[in-house]
């Protein structure tokens, strides 16, 4: 028999994929330090291209039934990240450190969009990823509320706005600026002003992740944002009924003039699960997300069911990610999160071709 060692415990690893990028793990450079013990066992650390990665179990599976294979006694996965960027990294640009914005946007208001940016921030963060939320709805924030974080953030030694942090996530609001229980009425141009300044002057500093929250529609938010850093990608929210999806159309139509990439939708409040009986009730119809999905070719993300433990969390500042039992649209979540950064992942990939050894 062969002896193993690390020529050929990379030589068996070259079998194991990347579900995602479609190629192997050694090929990819995600296998690191590997150890080959006199007794046969093995050792290594396999990189990931986030630490919410939703295909660790699947490859860390093939990993060990091809070692096994080759001979190994003992193996030993140790899993780290480095979350790659979606766009090049320009001196000039605005938000240096921050390796991917993600854009969360509706069509119409009240569809979830807040609630969907938060538990989504707030699950990476808890996967391990260092995560921003920007509240960039400026007429009507809602991030301090669901995430129960107030204060007023104070200035950086450099003169930036440091952000507050609130469930290991960099959160900044316009709320935090103006006193409570006082309306915004400002106007277009302020409020791409307010928006430029949230990336310009806040201290974000390294982030894999920068989620903002987008107020509804097609205003001055979105087109500020898009003209002012690379969006590495937006997801849509919707509900099932047409009327949403109609807005949505426009909100599409806006971020591919724009040129922002639309990684998918997810249809919020698709069923209502009654907590006693656990039947699940379609109160505002079906199906109409993934339907829209198909129609403009999109990724449809499933559904996130109607759940009042998601309301009342958003009520309270304990999103439904964070609760000792937020149920299944908490959990529903926590994949969707998982599969956004999944899909940045391969979209970095495909931007940055050096990451491919050999
Ligand atoms: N899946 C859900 N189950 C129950 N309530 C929800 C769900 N998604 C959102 N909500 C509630 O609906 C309301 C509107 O959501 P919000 O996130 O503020 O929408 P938007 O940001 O799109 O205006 C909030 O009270 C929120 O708690
Ligand atoms: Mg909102």
């Amino acid at each position: 028999m062969n002896e193993l060692n690390e020529t050929r415990v990379l030589d068996a690893l070259r079998t194991v994929q990347e579900p995602e990028l479609g190629r192997d793990i050694v090929t990819l450079n995600m296998v690191r330090d590997v150890v080959v013990s006199a007794d046969g066992d093995v050792a290594f650390t396999i990189e990931l291209t986030t630490p919410a990665c939703p295909l660790k179990d699947e490859i860390e599976r093939n990993a060990r039934a091809v070692l096994r294979a080759s001979g190994a006694r003992e193996v030993a996965v140790t899993w780290t990240s480095n979350v790659r960027r979606a766009t090049p990294a320009q001196p000039q640009q605005l938000l240096p450190g921050v390796k991917n914005i993600l854009a969360v946007a509706s069509g119409k208001g009240g569809v979830g969009k807040s609630t969907v940016a938060a538990n989504l921030a707030v699950a990476l963060a808890q996967d391990g990823a260092s995560v921003g939320l920007l509240d960039a709805d400026i007429t009507g924030p809602n991030i301090p509320l669901m995430l129960g974080v107030e204060g007023q953030p104070v200035a950086s030694p450099n003169n930036k706005i440091v952000p507050l942090e609130r469930y290991g996530v960099k959160v900044i609001s316009i709320q935090f600026f103006v006193p409570e229980g006082q309306p915004i009425v400002w106007r277009g141009p302020l409020v791409g002003g307010a928006i430029q300044q949230f990336l310009r002057d806040v201290e974000w500093g390294d982030l894999d992740y920068l989620v903002v929250d987008l107020p509804p529609g097609t205003s001055d938010a979105q087109l500020t944002l898009a003209q002012a850093v690379p969006i590495s990608g937006s997801l849509l929210v919707t509900t099932p009924q047409d009327v949403a999806l109609l807005d949505v159309t426009k909100a599409l139509a806006m971020f591919r003039r724009l040129s922002v990439p639309v990684i998918g939708i997810v249809e919020n409040m698709t069923a209502f699960v009654c907590p006693h009986c656990g039947e699940a009730t379609e109160i505002f119809g079906r199906g109409g997300g993934e339907r829209f999905a198909r129609q403009y070719d999109l990724e449809y993300f499933g559904g996130i069911p109607l759940d009042i433990r998601v309301r009342q969390g958003g009520d309270v500042g304990v999103p439904a990610v964070a609760q000792r039992d937020g149920g299944p649209a908490a959990e529903t979540m926590r994949q969707l999160a998982r599969t956004v950064a999944a899909r940045m992942s391969v979209r970095a990939a495909q931007a940055a071709p050096i990451l491919i050894v050999s």
